[in-house]
């Protein structure tokens, strides 16, 4: 009984491991967690995002923001088109870390359920979609949420970095 359960164990972990492997070597940062995860765990206000404003993290985000087609909807320059521009001072919920984070991971409808409100309107007003389980890491998000503060455009009394 005891042999059987030990060979069970080591096949498990064995399968784990793989797991964990492919998922390192796929580039996603060891130890990172998926956005809706932590969305989901982080106290509300709590999100900041580590990073500044050195060029290399901007060229990280820009490229992610791009691999994760928010430049369809956004503009490849955040400016807008189809949808609400990411340059301008109207921030549609808050221009907060947190705020910004839990958006683009929960999507319109999730951030409302959770008591976000709309508090600016752009000229384009529709559901941003969740994001969250697609971008694979936290820090990529925040590497995303750093290129969008790069394309600011508005009062720099309001820049919020
Ligand atoms: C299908 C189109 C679409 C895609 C793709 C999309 N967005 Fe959005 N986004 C929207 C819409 C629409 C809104 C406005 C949401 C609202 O009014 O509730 C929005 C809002 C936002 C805002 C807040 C803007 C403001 O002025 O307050 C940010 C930041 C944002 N999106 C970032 C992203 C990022 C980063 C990605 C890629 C990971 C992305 N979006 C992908 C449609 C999209």
């Amino acid at each position: 009984m005891f042999r059987i359960a030990r060979i069970v164990r080591s096949i498990v972990l064995a399968g784990l491991c793989v797991i964990a492997h492919c998922a390192v070597a796929d580039g996603d940062t060891p130890g990172g967690k998926r956005p809706i995860e932590v969305a989901a765990s982080a106290e509300k206000g709590s999100l900041k995002n580590p990073h500044t404003d050195k060029p290399e993290m901007i060229e990280a985000g820009r490229k992610l923001y791009m691999s994760y087609s928010c430049n369809g909807c956004h503009g490849g320059g955040g400016g807008g088109g189809m949808c609400p521009p990411l340059t301008n001072e109207v921030w549609v919920y808050g221009s907060e870390d947190d705020t910004l984070f839990r958006l683009i991971s929960l999507g319109t409808v999730d951030l409302q359920k959770q008591g976000f409100m709309r508090k600016g309107r752009e000229g384009v007003v529709g559901p941003m979609p969740p994001h969250g389980e697609l971008i694979k890491t936290d820090d990529d998000l925040w590497k995303i949420i750093t290129f969008i503060r790069s394309v600011y455009k508005g009062d720099v009394s309001r820049r919020n970095w």
